[in-house]
């Protein structure tokens, strides 16, 4: 992270040797891609990666909660499910999980094509981390 600052603050020195508007417009777009670099790096980092990976790319459509009530969800035309539904969790096994994350629902299960493929963007690392994570929903520990 120091590093990072550092990268940032003389990105910003730089940027003080240009004229007025275009200075400040610069200053601007460093400081959001200085913030946009930022991000990922700390969430790699840590136990906390399935639930900073749950956040950024799995909430919007399945909520904070598991409960499929995130911002997405109302306007889709399946329902996205609740993963915090013990009942229902109990009769999924994590292969399954692990492979609808992985290729997404219309490949592994022949369901919609709304649940995307993730396995491009996390690693079966990732993917196990977040099944683990989910299956944590149902016992109300999120
Ligand atoms: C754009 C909305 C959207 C996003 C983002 C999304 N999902 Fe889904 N997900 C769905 C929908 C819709 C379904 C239901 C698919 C179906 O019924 O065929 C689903 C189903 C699932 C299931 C249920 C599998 C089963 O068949 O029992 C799991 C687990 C899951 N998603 C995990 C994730 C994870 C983990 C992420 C983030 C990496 C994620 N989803 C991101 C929409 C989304």
């Amino acid at each position: 992270m120091g590093k990072v600052i550092a990268k940032g603050v003389l990105m910003n020195q730089t940027i003080s040797r240009a004229p007025g508007k275009a200075r400040a417009a610069a200053a601007l777009l460093f400081t959001a891609l200085f913030l946009l670099s930022a991000a990922p790096a700390e969430a790699q980092k840590g136990p906390a990666g399935a639930a900073q990976i749950y956040e950024a790319s799995c909430a919007i459509c399945h909520g904070p909660t598991g409960k499929g009530d995130g911002p997405a969800a109302a306007k889709m035309p399946v329902k996205v499910g609740d993963l915090a539904d013990c009942t229902a969790m109990a009769k999924v096994v994590d292969t399954r999980l692990f492979r609808v994350i992985k290729e997404g629902a219309a490949a592994a299960t022949k369901g919609s094509p709304l649940m995307v493929a993730w396995g491009q963007k996390y690693s079966d690392a990732e993917i196990r981390s977040l099944v683990s994570y989910i299956r944590g929903f149902c016992r109300g520990k999120r």
